[in-house]
């Protein structure tokens, strides 16, 4: 472990013989110490994972209100995503809404089996057709402009039209929908991450779910066939779950299943440009776009960070954690550690990926990966098939998501020039 000589920080030492604070660490030149709340030195946080796999598995940071312990370590991340009982997801009590991963079980696996039913195979395949289509037409008109800006153009659209029609959302209301769904997300992480909020965040919040109830009530009444449509039903016949837990549980998957996409999706865009002989191999191997997706969800997934809270003393990489230590496993970290993956900062689509943490793992793994997997192979097909070659516009680079104080990483803005392939 390697400790800064000076203190210049203005931030509390810690205590003799206890673990520093990341303050008080010799980050190299260059690397801001890792923080809680990202102050936008963390956008791009993979320099922070290999100097912390070097040096500090184990990070300890101070917030005015509690330390935050991150652990980068696979071995450490793997065992705490397997040992709920010990990394408890109920960092905050009482629970404050129905947001699954913030539930333990018994009570998280009644919710969960609830949105699982929605995700069989027979299920997703309804969308597939969808996702393609859409995928091609915004694609389509990117190229017709020789490029343009990822997010906005392509992944936002994709996402959110898929996550509303898996919900049976009217399409005219996306634009709210979005807007409300970022300020759950917000007042989310303000209750449970330490995180500033917007200030309208939980009045938004409110707003969301009275909408969501009314649009419950229509699909109930219509007999939807949607995965809202199904948790209106677990409401009203069976009495699975209550008013507020089915239009919180709407939302939750609303906001778990799009900000995530978007990000994944601009990122398959990065990594075409970064590898440009992919996209030809692809067009030419197209079962090869899967394994593009399952490397691009290792080495850029888009959850960076998983909470939980210790419900008793725990030792990882020979750091002893106290009771009711707040910890956040940085899964992204875990997917970079060179004692799991060979040449961890290389991306390579030939490489096992078995065993990496992009969709989280043990019980509160994601039950929407098929989804996104779904969308992001459809994405980088359509790229292959049309596309020759994706440049980075060097005139305007990428901005990250200022979400890191939450769990998302990676663009904001992403522009692109496309070269349309010929023949
Ligand atoms: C690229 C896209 C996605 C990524 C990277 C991602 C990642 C994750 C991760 C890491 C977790 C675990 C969190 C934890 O352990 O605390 C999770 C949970 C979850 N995700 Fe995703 N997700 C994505 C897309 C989706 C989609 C499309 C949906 C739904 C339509 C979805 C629904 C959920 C749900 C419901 C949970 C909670 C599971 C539980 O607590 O039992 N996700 N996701």
């Amino acid at each position: 472990m390697s400790i800064a000589t000076q203190e210049t920080t203005g931030l509390p030492t810690s205590e003799p013989n206890t673990h520093p604070y990341s303050h008080e660490l010799a980050w190299p030149e260059g690397l801001e110490p890792w923080k809680v709340v990202d102050d936008g030195s963390q956008g791009d946080p993979y320099e922070h994972y290999t100097w912390m796999h070097r040096n500090a598995p184990v990070v300890r940071a101070w917030t005015p209100t509690n330390d935050v312990w991150f652990l980068a370590a696979y071995d450490d991340v793997k065992m705490a995503f397997r040992k709920p009982k010990i990394f408890s997801s109920e960092v905050v009590k009482p629970v404050p809404m129905t947001f699954l991963t913030l539930i333990d079980d018994p009570e998280h696996n009644r919710f969960r089996q609830v949105i699982a039913k929605a995700f069989t195979p027979k299920a997703l395949q309804a969308f597939a057709q969808r996702i393609e289509e859409n995928a091609e037409m915004l694609l389509d008109r990117m190229i017709a402009a020789g490029g343009g800006e990822v997010v906005e153009d392509f992944a936002i659209p994709l996402s959110m039209t898929t996550i509303s029609a898996l919900l049976d959302v009217p399409a005219e209301d996306h634009e709210k929908m979005k807007f409300w769904s970022d300020e759950t997300f917000s007042y989310f992480g303000r209750l449970a991450r330490n995180a500033p909020g917007t200030g309208t965040d939980e009045q938004s919040a409110h707003d969301f779910w009275a909408y969501l109830k009314e649009r419950l009530e229509v699909l109930y009444a219509e007999g939807s066939e949607s995965m809202g449509g199904h948790i209106a039903r677990m409401w009203k016949d069976e009495g699975i779950l209550s008013e507020q837990e089915a239009k919180e549980l709407c939302s939750f998957v609303f906001i778990a299943g799009h900000d995530t996409t978007t990000i994944l999706l601009a990122n398959a865009f990065r990594m075409a440009s970064e590898h440009p002989e992919l996209l030809g191999r692809i067009h030419d191997n197209e079962e090869d776009a899967e394994r593009f997706v399952e490397e691009l969800a290792r080495y850029r997934g888009t959850v960076q960070r998983a909470s939980r809270i210790t419900t008793e003393e725990v030792t990882v990489s020979g750091v002893t954690l106290p009771k009711g230590a707040v910890v956040r496993l940085l899964n992204a970290a875990a997917n970079r550690d060179p004692q799991k993956f060979e040449d961890p900062d290389t991306f390579d689509i030939d490489r096992k990926t078995d065993g990496h943490f992009g969709f989280g793992a043990g019980v509160h793994s994601c039950v929407g990966a098929p989804l996104a997997r779904m969308e992001t192979v459809a994405s980088t097909l359509q790229l292959a098939r049309k596309v020759a070659s994706v440049t980075l516009d060097t005139d305007r680079p990428i901005e990250y998501v200022r979400g890191n104080n939450l769990t998302n990483s990676g663009p904001e803005k992403l522009y692109v020039r496309l070269e349309a392939r010929r023949g």
